[in-house]
């Protein structure tokens, strides 16, 4: 794993970083879910720490081609390729058909395009059984979520978005929800109806 996280480092690949991947594992190793979902795959660090911290399936979607056969090759390393299936495709239109299929998992890891988590939320929310966790890492983005005033104007609309993603998820009252400020920050909500 401290190969993935080296080459993730040098060649500039966002990966969930240590404090936050503790609780993601910890998550995993409390909640041993069956079905998980991530979204925003990456070169599949992450991935490779939730499938080794439970027994379950995972199911993680990438667009950038490179980093998803990198991904297949790490899964393969690890010996974990019949517990996963990457899709190399835009997170909304994975989403959508998972949907439409009926699919349910126990834990979502949201780790893609930060501004698209409110987008993705109502489709998440129904692709989540209840009693099932929703872990979105990255809320905070940097303190910029917490210091409006100071985001330049080319990043507002991401960072409104993810203001928006914190509120709906905080005020839904099918969720308990905690936001957690390690690292970047992250959510973890309990899905309770
Ligand atoms: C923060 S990284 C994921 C890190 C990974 N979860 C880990 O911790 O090892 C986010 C990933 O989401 C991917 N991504 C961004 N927008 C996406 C989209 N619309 N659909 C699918 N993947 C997307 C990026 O290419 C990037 O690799």
């Amino acid at each position: 794993m401290e190969k993935i996280k080296d080459f993730a480092r040098k060649n500039f690949i966002p990966i969930v970083r240590d404090e936050t991947a503790k609780y993601l594992k910890k998550c995993c190793q409390d909640l041993m879910p069956d079905k998980i979902l991530e979204i925003g795959t990456a070169i599949g660090y992450s991935g490779i720490l939730m499938l080794r911290a439970c027994n379950g399936n995972l199911w993680t979607i990438e667009k950038d081609v490179e980093r998803f056969n990198m991904a297949c090759e790490n899964f393969k390393f690890y010996n974990l390729e019949n517990r996963v299936q990457v899709f190399n495709d835009d997170a909304l239109n994975v989403l959508n058909k998972l949907a439409e299929k009926g699919e349910k998992f126990e834990f979502i890891f949201l780790d893609g395009a930060k501004g698209q988590y409110i987008k993705y939320f109502p489709i998440i929310k129904n692709l989540l059984k209840k009693d099932g966790l929703l872990f979105a890492d990255n809320v905070l983005m940097g303190g910029l979520v917490e210091n409006f005033s100071k985001v330049t104007h080319k990043k507002r609309a991401m960072v409104r978005h993810m203001i928006e993603f914190n509120n709906l998820v905080m005020n839904d009252e099918d969720f308990v929800s905690e936001l957690i400020k390690i690292d970047d920050g992250f959510m973890i909500a309990k899905k309770i109806k």
